[in-house]
């Protein structure tokens, strides 16, 4: 194969199950253009982090749009786009807002005082499995989770949980490169009016929460008294839709993903069950050798930039590899190694600088819980197939099923 096809081999969807091997042939051209019009792919790891610092580099909805990418228009209208899409000043705003509704300095932290009923979602859906002696995990498990959580964090109500699924996968849809290349207009289409649906939904609960103030996250959005002064209602909506996308397939593929190691792995599985207090490592480990999100693809150069040689001019569009940077050889020792005691685990699977993951801090605790409970309860787990089939989506990567048997529940 020609170097020219490497690009095109990596979102194959062929490629899906272990595209570990196309990474590192990446990473011998760090800084790789291979048509015209296509992006910068950037797979050092410290080339990565340097341009996530770079100021040169931009979010901006707006400039994407310009530098040609396909679906920003399915993702930005109807709402303002939310701060992942926004520079400095208004993205810092935004955030520093979005933040203090997270806790403190005024409230004990919103997502530590979540930790007894993360564990009483885990239970339930653990309990759920029933007399079933083969599960998917995905759909049993790892899918309804997060969906909950952010629900039960944002303030929405439990009837109406359920109606989010069918809000959240067309737009989780938009981020996949694959479907963004094939767009037709119906597909931009249902994407815009399930983010519109989205919105107005939530439009109604936020103006309920102005008047009669509940303890959640969507009450302190609309409340918001800081020295930034408040969101406006659209910059609320925006936001919620934020949180809810965000954390949503992401946080799935980390449960699934994880789990799918640990039975690769059964000695460390083993240690998890005996110890639940590996689960913090194990998670760091997972977010460095199996991230979910792949790529931070949609990335915008406002000036030129040298890198390593080659000029990205002005107006380019940039992909980062995240997954190839987390295996660089130049940064960690035995990189291909799945090894929870490693001392240094400074991976990319938050993204790093001004963007880097609002919701690191739930998206940890969710997992952990769900993999050291997992872990206590299957009596002998095991994978019925391996590899999974996977989902499409070469940005957001994770097993579309997973499927594993046991003996016994504890
Ligand atoms: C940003 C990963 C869970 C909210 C990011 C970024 C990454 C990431 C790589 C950087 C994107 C960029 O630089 O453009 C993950 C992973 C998760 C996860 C792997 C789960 C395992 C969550 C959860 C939430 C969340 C649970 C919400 C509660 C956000 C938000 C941003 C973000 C709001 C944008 C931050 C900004 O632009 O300042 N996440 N995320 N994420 N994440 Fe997460």
């Amino acid at each position: 194969m020609t170097q020219a096809s490497l690009f095109r081999r990596i979102t194959d969807f062929a490629n899906r199950a272990d595209p570990y091997p196309l990474y590192e042939e990446l990473r011998r051209t760090p800084v790789l253009h291979e048509e015209e019009d296509g992006p910068y792919v950037i797979s050092s790891y410290w080339d990565i982090r340097s341009l996530l610092h770079d100021p040169r580099i931009s979010s901006d909805a707006a400039n994407l749009a310009a530098a040609g990418d396909e679906l920003a228009e399915a993702q930005s209208t109807g709402l303002p786009p939310s701060f992942l899409r926004l520079d400095p000043p208004e993205h810092d705003r935004l955030r520093r807002i979005a933040n203090s509704a997270f806790g403190p300095p005024h409230k004990p932290h919103r997502i530590e005082s979540m930790r007894g009923e993360l564990h009483a979602i885990v239970g339930g859906l653990i309990d759920g499995f029933g007399e079933a002696r083969e599960i998917d995990l995905v759909d049993q498990f790892a899918y309804p989770f997060p969906v909950t959580v952010i629900c039960r964090l944002l303030g929405v109500p439990r009837e109406d949980e359920p109606r989010f699924r069918a809000w959240v996968d067309p737009l989780v849809a938009t981020l996949d490169p694959e479907t963004r290349a094939e767009a037709d207009e119906e597909f931009v289409k249902s994407a815009q009016e399930a983010r519109m649906q989205l919105g107005m939904y939530l439009a109604g609960l936020v103006e309920q929460r102005t008047k009669d103030p509940q303890d959640d996250m969507l009450s302190d959005l609309a409340d918001s008294r800081g020295p930034e002064g408040a969101m406006t209602m659209m910059e609320v909506m925006s936001t919620a839709v934020l949180l809810l996308i965000a954390g949503h397939e992401t946080t799935v593929n980390l449960i699934t993903n994880g789990m799918l190691t640990l039975l690769r792995h059964p000695d460390v599985l083993h240690r998890l069950r005996e110890d639940p207090g590996l689960s913090a490592r194990i998670v760091e480990e997972l977010l460095r050798y199996e991230p979910p999100v792949q790529i931070v693809p949609q990335r915008t150069c406002i000036a030129d930039i040298e890198m390593r040689g080659v000029t990205i001019p002005k107006g380019s569009r940039i992909w980062l590899m995240l997954a190839a940077g987390n295996r660089d050889p130049e940064r960690f020792k035995d990189p291909e190694k799945f090894d929870p005691d490693r001392e240094d685990i400074q991976h990319l699977g938050f993204g790093s600088g001004i963007h880097s993951c609002f919701g690191a801090p739930l998206a940890r605790l969710e997992t952990q819980i769900a993999l050291s409970e997992l872990a206590r309860r299957l009596e002998n787990p095991r994978l019925v197939e391996d590899p999974p089939p996977y989902r499409q989506n070469a940005v957001l990567r994770g097993p579309r099923h997973l499927s594993i048997a046991f003996d016994a529940l504890r």
